[in-house]
Order: structure tokens, then C-alpha cells, then sequence
């Protein structure tokens, strides 16, 4: 067989494969699993951190609410009481200052007397500044900060909280997106930083499984979700419309997905799966065609 009919070969194989995926589906989430488990969310002020705070929430968990503004983190907090958390406790905190890690391991050591932290689920980003890369001095500094917040952050906080998630034998939720795994336009700082996480959680997996951890981590990719972030830089590159038109998928559903995936130890998430699956396999086996797709796709927004 010529190369060129393996290669289409296997990238049929791929699809059928990635189509039968797609309908595999989880068992849901029962309350047993959940109930008075200690749990920490970062980024939980909005978007889908938010929504992954209320799916815990509703299962009786005791939630950590982390994100940099406390009054909002406090109407987060009382909402999850509503809806049936044990115990809501907003831990307001800058994922980009390092004095912040050690003041969250002590906050959750405080409140969780057994001293215990059964999941964490890292979510939050630094604000995106969308444009070409010029190299500029504005540029650098703006990568410095991304990477900060998008990649030190997530690193430093696994690494303060790991004794606390070891007693626990816990579970840790990455939350990245394709934008992390394959290539794209306008967002290089964002992009480079979430390839980062992927080459740091993915060897730090295989070590926690050499030195017998019982903490697991589960990494998941996201497609396009359908959260006020997302639509406001949707509309900036020119896209009229936002996401309605391109079948987002809700950030309720997205967080119980997380929250499902990341209560299994499954090793990762893909959601929705052929919008997150396709694009990797596409970017591996057809990379002229992924760059020129993604190139004509965000640059012409004002299409759709
Ligand atoms: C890089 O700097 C240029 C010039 O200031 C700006 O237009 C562009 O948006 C910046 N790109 C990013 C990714 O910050
Ligand atoms: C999910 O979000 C939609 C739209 O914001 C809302 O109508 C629905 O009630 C939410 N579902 C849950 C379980 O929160």
C-alpha cells in the first residue's frame, strides 16, 4: 500500500473511531459519590468554574471558591448553600502571586479538619489580550503574566496542596482546551501556556504512577463552550454573532462533565468529544489542512 492510502487508511480509522466515541456516555454522577466530599475550585467566579462550584454543590459537597473577587465569590458561595453544598467558603486569591498558594493551603487546612482535599479542579486563566504577535515589549509582558497565572499557578497550587490531596488519596482536574493541543491565531500566549500544562501534568502523571501516589489526575480539552469570556473574544476577532451560531456547548453541562470525569480518575475528558477529538487528530494526520482550516476560520469571523 502507498503511503498516501495508509495515511487515508488510518484517518478513516480514526473517525470511525472518534464517531464511535462520541456515543459512549457516562453513568451520572450519583450524590453517593460526592456527599461531604472536600473539594477546591479555582476560576469559580464565572463561566464554567462557576458551574463546576454548583454541580458539586448540588451533590452535598464542602467547596473552596477561589477566584480574585470576593464579592462575587460570596454570591457564588451563597448560591451553592442553596443548592445543598455542606459548606461553601470563598478563598479570595490571585493565581498569579505566589504569597497567595501558601495562604490557600493554610485556609483549607484550617477548615478541613481531617486535613484532606479530595478534588482539585484547576480552571482559572489570566484575562486573554487576542491580536497577532508582534514581539513587542506589550506582548512580552503580557506573556509573562499568562504564563504566571495559566502555568505557575496551576504547578505551584498542585504542588502546596499535594500532601493535603495524598491524605485524601485525591483526584485533580485540569481544565485546557484545543487551543492547548493543536495550533490557532490571535491567542499565542494563551495557546503556548496550555501546551505547557500538557507537557508538565502529562510526565507528572507517569511519575505519581512510578512513585505509587494514590492521587490521579484527569486533563481535560475543551471545544467551544458557551461562557460570557468566550463570546465577548469571539466578537472581538469579528464574529458577529458570538457563539450562537456555532453550536457551543452550555458551561452547565461542560462543568458536569468535569465534575463526572474528574469523580471517575478518568485519565482525560474530551467535551464535547468530536469538537475536541477531531481537531487533534486532524492537526496529526492532515497538518497542511488543520493550519489552512483554523487560518480561514478565525479570520473570517464576519462570515458566521
Ligand atoms: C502584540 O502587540 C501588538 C502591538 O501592540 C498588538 O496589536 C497585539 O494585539 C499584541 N498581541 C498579543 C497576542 O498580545
Ligand atoms: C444550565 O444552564 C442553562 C442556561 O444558562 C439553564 O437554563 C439551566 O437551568 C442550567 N442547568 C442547571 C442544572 O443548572
Amino acid at each position: 500500500m502507498p503511503f498516501a492510502s495508509i495515511r487515508s487508511f488510518i484517518a478513516a480509522a480514526s473517525i470511525a473511531m472518534v464517531s464511535y466515541f462520541a456515543f459512549i456516555q457516562e453513568a451520572p454522577l450519583e450524590t453517593a459519590e460526592l456527599r461531604g466530599k472536600v473539594v477546591l475550585v479555582t476560576g469559580a467566579s464565572t463561566g464554567i468554574g462557576e458551574q463546576i462550584a454548583y454541580q458539586y454543590a448540588s451533590h452535598g459537597a464542602k467547596i473552596f471558591l477561589l477566584a480574585r473577587r470576593k464579592d462575587v465569590l460570596e454570591k457564588v458561595a451563597k448560591k451553592c448553600l442553596e443548592l445543598g453544598a455542606e459548606k461553601a467558603i470563598p478563598v479570595p486569591s490571585d493565581m498569579g502571586r505566589a504569597e497567595d498558594y501558601q495562604k490557600v493551603v493554610q485556609e483549607v487546612a484550617r477548615h478541613s479538619p481531617a486535613g484532606r482535599l479530595d478534588h482539585l479542579v484547576l480552571n482559572h486563566k489570566a484575562v486573554n489580550k487576542l491580536g497577532f504577535w508582534k514581539g513587542t515589549a506589550g506582548n512580552i509582558s503580557h506573556l509573562e503574566e499568562v504564563f504566571r497565572v495559566n502555568f505557575f499557578g496551576y504547578v505551584a497550587l498542585v504542588s502546596a496542596l499535594m500532601p493535603l490531596l495524598e491524605e485524601a488519596r485525591g483526584s485533580v482536574g485540569i481544565v485546557s482546551s484545543v487551543a492547548g493541543r493543536t495550533n490557532t491565531l490571535y491567542l499565542l500566549p494563551y495557546s503556548s501556556s496550555k501546551h505547557a500544562l500538557d507537557g508538565f501534568f502529562g510526565g507528572w502523571r507517569i511519575e505519581l504512577e512510578a512513585a505509587n501516589s494514590p492521587v490521579t489526575i484527569t486533563y481535560c480539552t475543551l471545544g467551544l463552550i458557551d461562557t460570557e469570556n468566550a463570546v465577548t473574544e469571539l466578537k472581538s476577532i469579528g464574529f458577529k454573532s458570538g457563539l450562537e451560531k456555532l453550536a457551543a456547548s452550555s458551561a452547565n453541562d461542560t462543568a458536569l462533565a468535569i465534575v463526572t470525569a474528574v469523580t471517575r480518575r478518568r485519565r482525560e475528558l474530551y467535551f464535547p468529544y468530536a469538537s475536541s477529538r477531531f481537531p487533534l487528530l486532524f492537526r496529526w494526520w492532515v497538518p497542511e489542512l488543520f493550519d489552512w482550516a483554523t487560518s480561514y476560520f478565525l479570520q473570517s469571523g464576519n462570515k458566521f
